[in-house]
């Protein structure tokens, strides 16, 4: 790779060890993938977290910061100093509930370290946001940006939705990233890589977030970790149904990009989203397939007797959280059913703030922030048979935790929390 001069400084260490030690991790990182050179960065979303699970299993002295920079976010077995982040630099998810944390399964004694983690890092310039959306909550990147973001859902939605750049990053490149501005120039980076292969013909109306949920699980079948554009959505969606679509097509394929001519900001028709090239495949999405979608989430599905339900995932927006309080006043929970409803801690203090949080635990639900079940792997004491709105949670909860999970619409769900059954067969 070729080096810029103040690069090739950090590398040096003239700026400390933290940053040699980063631009080194870079430096292989990018000649790994056959990058040619760096790129400065706008933003940085990664994980400090000290409970993050796999940290929590690799460490021996859980309070040394230090030393959990140093190994989990620059891969290096010396310790060195953690220096401040030089660019804005944010939180994703991470594995306990500050709140809630008891619900969840974890210790007073947890909480406080995450807690002591949030304030060291806190000092070094990254904000805990603590969500897998920054984007709903101010960290909101402009076209044509360059990211280091983790979070697959994340990353399709900067990269489709917003139009910035960025690959799916780990805990180490964005550490590295946070640190020195820099992430190697490959991938989506590349404006010649970001032009669609596969042309998607929607035949069937996608007029919901539980049609976009299951056009997003078909997508991600189909075209695996390519990228297509899609013709023939004549419904404008909500940026809520596109934050699940994108979650769904990263679950079911890895896809991090795509094109919807009219709607998505880099290309007007299918022949500039394609690049002036024929699409390698053309698929369809009608009624088949849409069902075909919805089997392979509940298909093995027998038991209808829901005792947890999960909303928000990704993280629910002040307008979903209005929605679901409004479904849930002046009612209650079935006997046995735990509901949980999952949001940015910011819009969790909005929702505490403007009463939300109320109307919904008042029903018996609670309302969690700074992470999920897929994420931290914790459950409600006695977790049976999950109902959940998200094709990404209900693609990795059965995975994860044994249990059938249902994906369905957000009627379906809180009817399923409700009722203790989950009734949200297609017709
Ligand atoms: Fe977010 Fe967890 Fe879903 S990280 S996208 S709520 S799996």
């Amino acid at each position: 790779m070729r080096l810029s001069d103040a690069e090739q400084a950090m590398l040096d260490g003239q700026e400390g060890q933290a940053k040699a030690r980063a631009m080194d991790l870079l430096l292989r990182y990018g000649e790994a993938l056959g990058a040619e050179r760096m790129v400065e960065v706008a933003h940085v979303a990664g994980t400090w977290s000290a409970t993050t699970p796999f940290v929590q299993a690799g460490l021996k002295r859980p309070d040394d910061f230090d030393s959990i920079f140093s190994r989990f976010n620059l891969d290096s077995d010396a310790v060195v100093e953690v220096p401040r982040a030089v660019v804005p630099t944010c939180q994703l998810i991470h594995g306990i509930d500050t709140r809630n944390y008891a619900a969840q399964g974890f210790s007073d004694d947890q909480a406080d370290l995450q807690r002591a983690s949030e304030r060291f890092f806190g000092s070094r310039g990254v904000q805990w946001n603590s969500t897998c959306t920054p984007y709903q909550v101010g960290q909101t990147p402009l076209r044509g940006d360059h990211l280091a973001w983790m979070e697959s859902s994340a990353v399709v939605y900067a990269n489709a939705v917003l139009g910035a750049r960025t690959n799916v990053e780990g805990r180490e490149s964005t550490g590295a990233a946070s640190i020195t501005g820099r992430i190697p120039y490959f991938g989506l980076h590349i404006p010649a890589n970001r032009f669609a292969t596969h042309l998607v013909r929607v035949e069937v109306p996608v007029e919901s977030m539980m049609d976009w949920g299951l056009l997003g699980y078909a997508l991600g079948e189909m075209v695996a970790e390519d990228i297509p554009v899609l013709e023939g959505i004549t419904c404008k969606p909500e940026p809520e149904w596109l934050k699940h679509f994108g979650a769904a097509a990263a679950s079911s394929g890895g896809v991090e990009m795509y094109h919807i001519p009219g709607l998505t900001p880099e290309a007007d028709s299918v022949e500039e989203a394609l690049g002036g090239q024929a699409p390698r495949v053309v698929h369809r999405y009608g009624a088949a397939e849409r069902r075909r979608a919805w089997e392979a989430l509940n298909g093995a599905n027998t038991r209808d007797d829901v005792n947890f339900v999960m909303l928000g995932c990704p993280h629910n927006s002040a307008k979903q959280m209005w929605r679901i309080a409004e479904l849930l006043e002046g009612k209650r929970l079935h006997d046995g059913v735990a509901l949980w409803v999952h949001t940015p801690r910011q819009i969790r203090h909005l929702c505490d703030e403007s009463g939300i949080t109320e109307i919904i635990e008042a029903a018996g639900a609670l309302v969690m922030s700074d992470s999920c079940p897929a994420i931290n792997r914790m459950l409600p004491e006695g977790t049976e048979v999950i109902a959940t709105d998200s094709c990404k949670q209900a693609h990795y909860l059965p995975a994860i935790s044994g249990k059938p999970t249902w994906f369905g619409g957000l009627e379906h769900c809180i009817e399923a929390a409700l009722t203790g059954r989950f009734r949200g067969r297609p017709e």
